[in-house]
C-alpha cells in the first residue's frame, strides 16, 4: 500500500512502486482528466502538479512522489491561477478535439502560479513540451494572456 495524498486528500493505493502516476490517478482513484498520450514524457497530455510543479506523470514512479500533493486537472480549479486559466480557456475557447487541453491546462497554471505577468518566450518555454495535435497554440497563448488580466 502506498499513501499520497490527491487534491488536498489522503488516499491509500494498492500500487507497486513503480506504477506510474499517471495509471494511480486513471485506473486506480479512477479520475480520467487526466490523459495518456505518449508515455514517455514527450507530450504533456499527462501533466499534473506535484508541490505546485508541472510534472509528467506518466514518467513518475508513485513511489517517488512522497508526501507532496498532487493536484490533478479535477481540481486545480480551486487555485487561484487553475480558475483564472480555465475561465480565460473558455473565453478564448481554446480546445478543439481537447485531448491535449488537460495537460496544457496544468502547465498554463503551473506557469501563472509562479510568474504572474509572463513574456512570450517565458510562456513558450513553459508550454513547449505540451504537443497539441490540433494546433490550438495561438489560442492558448492569448488565453494565458488573458488569464493574467482576470
Ligand atoms: S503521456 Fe506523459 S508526456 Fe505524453
Ligand atoms: S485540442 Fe486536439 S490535440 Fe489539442
Amino acid at each position: 500500500m502506498t499513501s499520497i495524498k490527491v487534491n488536498g486528500q489522503a488516499v491509500d493505493v494498492d500500487a507497486p512502486d513503480d506504477m506510474p502516476l499517471l495509471w494511480v490517478i486513471r485506473d486506480l482513484l479512477g479520475m480520467t482528466g487526466t490523459k495518456y498520450g505518449c508515455g514517455i514524457a514527450q507530450c504533456g497530455a499527462c501533466t499534473v502538479h506535484i508541490d505546485g510543479r508541472a510534472v509528467r506523470s506518466c514518467v513518475m514512479p508513485v513511489s517517488a512522489v512522497g508526501d507532496r500533493n498532487i493536484t490533478t486537472i479535477e481540481a486545480v480549479g480551486k487555485t487561484d491561477a487553475g480558475r483564472r486559466i480555465q475561465s480565460a480557456w473558455l473565453q478564448e475557447e481554446v480546445a478543439q478535439c481537447g485531448y491535449c487541453q488537460s495537460g496544457q491546462i496544468m502547465s498554463a497554471a503551473a506557469l501563472l502560479a509562479h510568474v504572474p505577468n509572463p513574456t512570450d518566450s517565458e510562456i513558450d518555454a513553459a508550454m513547449s513540451g505540451n504537443i497539441c495535435r490540433c494546433a490550438t497554440y495561438e489560442r492558448i497563448r492569448r488565453a494565458i494572456k488573458e488569464a493574467v488580466t482576470l
